[in-house]
């Protein structure tokens, strides 16, 4: 495994022969790595030749200057992690000032609608930053394929659309959720929880599943009064928003449509740290 920091020996490593007769996976990730991130790496490596997984917490797509300056850095235990995976990975993990140039700023993209809501709805700013620097590594790295979770649903369709409008030919793929053994989707947030709550953090999960078990019977207002319902229960946990959407546009739902795919997707302030989630419907 390789570790890179610098914009220019990455270059030169990618147009080396070794990665020039294959193909080329690309993971981004924030680091604080854990088996979901892993398993879009061991999906990349069994995929393509060489894979670049990047290691970096991206600072334009934060609305929160407190939630930037607490996320997690564990860039040791994340190398020893990708180690265990096989030879083929270079970790690409620059500094800020290295990707940016001195310049921290996002560019201003227009996604059709699907920015706008969810977590674009209650983080300003935050898919703009997201695509900045997925566009800075695509252009960069030039990958073949790039993997991306479910868990973060909507930044995949964004990354989708991204990629749809740029000269890259990068094929993006889906990847889905790794969850906990008690079902809580995995996160590089939930190291931030006390060990109740993160037991507790299961009924974010299983309110999801019992949505999905409604879904064929019960309309949207329906299930939007039951998940309020159960979180106004819980002391600790806070619902931000939950709602059902297409998965292609994102709209909310209005009439149920058979021909239309959906998903539930859900945010929750769990002792401050805010966890999101989301399911298949039908
Ligand atoms: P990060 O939160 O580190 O996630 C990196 C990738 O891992 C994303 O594609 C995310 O959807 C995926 N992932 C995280 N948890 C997962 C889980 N439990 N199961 C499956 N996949 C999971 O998402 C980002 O970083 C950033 O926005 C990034 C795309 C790197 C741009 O800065």
């Amino acid at each position: 495994m390789k570790l890179i920091s610098d914009k220019k020996e990455l270059l030169s490593y990618l147009q080396s022969p070794k990665v020039k007769s294959g193909t080329l996976g690309l993971v981004p990730t924030m680091g604080a790595l854990h088996s979901g991130h892993l398993s879009l790496v061991k999906k990349a490596l069994a995929d393509n030749k060489e894979v670049v997984v990047t290691i970096f917490v991206n600072p334009t797509q934060f609305n929160n200057a407190e939630d930037l300056k607490k996320y997690p850095k564990t860039l040791d235990d994340d190398l020893a992690l990708l180690k265990t995976l096989g030879e083929s990975i270079t970790v690409f993990a620059p500094s800020v000032e290295e990707l940016y140039d001195g310049n921290i700023s996002s560019n201003d993209y227009a996604f059709d609608g699907l920015d706008k809501v969810m977590e674009g709805e209650y983080r300003e700013g935050h898919f703009n930053g997201v695509a900045t620097i997925v566009e800075m590594l695509f252009e960069l790295i030039r990958p073949d394929r790039a993997y991306f979770g479910e868990k973060d649903f909507q930044q995949l369709q964004i990354v989708n659309r991204l990629s749809e409008s740029l000269p890259f030919e990068v094929k993006v793929i889906g990847c889905p959720i790794v969850r906990e053994p008690n079902g809580l989707a995995m996160s590089s947030r939930n190291r931030r929880l006390s060990g109740p709550m993160r037991d507790k953090a299961k009924l974010i999960y299983h309110t999801l599943k019992e949505v999905r078990r409604m879904f064929g019977t019960e309309n949207a207002t329906t299930l939007h009064e039951y998940v309020s319902g159960v979180f106004a229960e819980e002391e600790e946990m806070k619902l931000e928003y939950f709602q059902i959407a297409d998965v292609q546009t994102l709209t909310p739902i209005i009439n149920k449509q058979k021909n239309r795919k959906y998903r539930g997707f859900i945010a929750v302030y769990v002792e401050g740290i805010r966890l999101i989630d989301n399911i298949a419907l039908n």
